[in-house]
């Protein structure tokens, strides 16, 4: 099995995906990998999320497939019979943290505050998406967690740009980033994708 510090090491910015129909998705997944991204978050925020999973799991080996909004145990049992790497919640539940480590896959669960990250320590995470990142308090929260938590890495997203991602992913207690940036609801042009991941792939975390 994979782990989720292995997965997140592996781009600089893992894209959050929005996907609304499985035709051609193939297109979409080579302007990524072509791109040079290895991990991506498909979100369970559409009916055929699930089915993109499973599909883009079988055709695609080399990408590490991750399911994002995994807001529940029943979810958490769906992404990983569609064949899912890695998990990823936009909260951090007790019992969420716990299933993950029960069903063997790598999660990673969503914080915004101390008491969030509290609660899974003990469970031993260590690294957690922060979210929604710029809304919560943007990198000079992010930089005060490192006191308390100084060996906790995050992936921030929500807010995140090719602009900005930078400033971010130099912030010692930071992973990889993610967003929507690369691929976003009204564009349906693969070589603007590939050119989107192609900068996001060469920034450096
Ligand atoms: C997420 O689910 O992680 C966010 O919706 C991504 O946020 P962004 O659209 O601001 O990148």
């Amino acid at each position: 099995m994979d782990n989720i510090n292995s997965i997140l090491s592996l781009s600089p910015v893992m894209p959050v995906l929005t996907i609304n129909k499985l035709d051609k998705v193939e297109y979409l997944f080579d302007a990524l990998l072509e791109g040079g991204l290895k991990t991506v978050e498909i979100t369970l925020r559409t009916s055929c999320a699930l089915e993109v999973i499973e599909k883009i799991s079988k055709e695609y080996p080399s990408l590490k497939i991750g399911a994002g909004t995994v807001l529940n145990n029943e979810n958490l049992q769906s992404v990983k019979d569609a064949g899912a790497t890695f998990a990823v919640s936009p909260g951090s539940t007790l019992s969420l943290g716990k299933k993950a480590i029960e069903m063997k896959i790598p999660f990673l669960p969503g914080i915004s505050n101390s008491s969030d990250i509290m609660n899974l320590i003990n469970l031993d995470y260590k690294f957690f998406k922060f979210f929604p990142a710029q809304a919560a308090g943007g990198i000079e929260y992010l930089k005060s967690l490192s006191g308390p938590f100084p060996e906790i890495m995050f992936c921030p997203t929500g807010g995140i740009t090719q602009e900005n991602a930078n400033k971010w992913l130099s912030q010692k207690n930071v992973i990889c980033v993610g967003g929507s940036w690369i691929v976003p609801s009204q564009i349906n042009d693969y070589n603007e994708i590939r050119k989107r991941a192609l900068l996001a792939s060469n920034l450096s975390n």
